[in-house]
């Protein structure tokens, strides 16, 4: 199979929505990173997503829609999710929410489970493309299992290649990282940081949000010790390169690349990947990287360090 590159435009996106109609893959930019998507109706098309990431297991994925309204259709809403809904969406942030019985959705993407991930994404791409579709997008990030997430056309299309069916050519992801996961099945918790930190969840909601409890962990890889791994070593709150390392500076240090020399949170989530993809590309033997603050999108730029530079296997 060839991966066509497509054009963000009104061809590039009746041609997408022309390949989600007949079961096929195409990814596409969201504000967030990179998504692999296909019909959450169709049963077939969801599995080859699995298939092309070569993700082990059928873990639960998340559904992007148009708007509120189309939600709704999907899933039980509440009161809460009222709430951060219209503070946050369209934007990096994922309910779950109870599946709502009738919602003609491949049992793959809720892996079974009685709740759905779902989330209205901001990218004007996104928007466009799930106008053009109409209809549920199951979407993770479209990088092969276990590697750094994609934030630019050429780094789907170095991972995917031949696996899926088209790439639209979309400008950078402005976030960075991936959405917040905000359970609101039962009390508000905190499935994963990402790019709506949970202090502005905690304001909007006026109630503290939850850490998540590991024994109800759902392995998914998004929630494996190693994930988003380069292939090379990962060492963290460095204040310097060892001889043979790749430094990846924050703040005013000496670095082969910054994530944000002014030391700012949300130029250095924007920067994340695409730093990460860039030294992993080098001869260097590792990376080293600055100490973050864990505050704010910091948190969300740290559980992705932890995880890049966590044992593999
Ligand atoms: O920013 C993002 O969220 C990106 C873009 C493409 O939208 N997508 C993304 O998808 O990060 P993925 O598949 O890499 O991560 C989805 C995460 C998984 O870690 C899974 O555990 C969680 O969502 N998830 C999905 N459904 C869930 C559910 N019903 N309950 C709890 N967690 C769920
Ligand atoms: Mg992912």
């Amino acid at each position: 199979m060839q991966t066509r590159l497509l054009t963000s435009d009104a061809t590039g996106y009746a041609a997408a929505a022309g390949i989600w109609r007949a079961g096929g893959l195409v990814a596409f930019p969201t504000e967030t990173v990179y998504g692999l998507g296909a019909d959450a109706r169709d049963d077939r098309a969801v599995a080859r997503i699995f298939e092309a990431k070569a993700r082990p297991r059928f873990n639960p994925l998340i559904v992007h829609v148009a708007s509120i309204d189309a939600a709704r259709d999907l899933v039980v809403w509440s009161d809460a999710a009222e709430i951060v809904a219209s503070a946050f969406w369209p934007g990096p942030l994922t309910l779950v929410l109870p599946l709502r019985e009738g919602s003609a959705l491949s049992a793959l993407v809720t892996a079974d489970l009685p709740t759905l991930a779902v989330r209205v994404p901001g990218h004007p791409v996104a928007r466009d493309l799930l106008a053009a579709h109409d209809g549920p997008i199951a979407a993770p990030s479209a990088n092969p299992s276990g590697r750094i997430s994609p934030t630019e056309a050429a780094h789907v299309l170095a991972g995917l290649q031949g696996r899926i069916e088209a790439v639209i050519d979309g400008c950078a992801c402005t976030v960075g990282v991936e959405s917040t996961i905000l359970g609101l099945a039962g009390d508000p918790v905190l499935l994963r940081p990402g790019g709506v930190p949970v202090e502005a969840l905690e304001v909007a909601l006026g109630r503290p949000v939850g850490a998540r409890d590991d024994r109800q962990n759902l392995t998914a890889p998004g929630q494996m010790r190693s994930h988003y791994a380069p292939r090379v070593p990962v060492r963290l709150e460095a204040e310097a390169a060892r001889p043979g390392e790749a430094m990846l500076g924050f703040g005013a240090v000496l670095a082969d690349l910054n994530l944000s020399l002014s030391g700012d949170l949300t130029e250095a989530a924007a920067n994340l990947f695409h730093h990460l993809h860039a030294l992993d590309a080098t001869e260097a033997a590792g990376i080293a990287v600055s100490p973050i603050p864990e505050q704010g999108l910091g948190r969300a730029i740290n559980d992705r360090l932890r995880r890049a530079a966590a044992p593999k296997g």
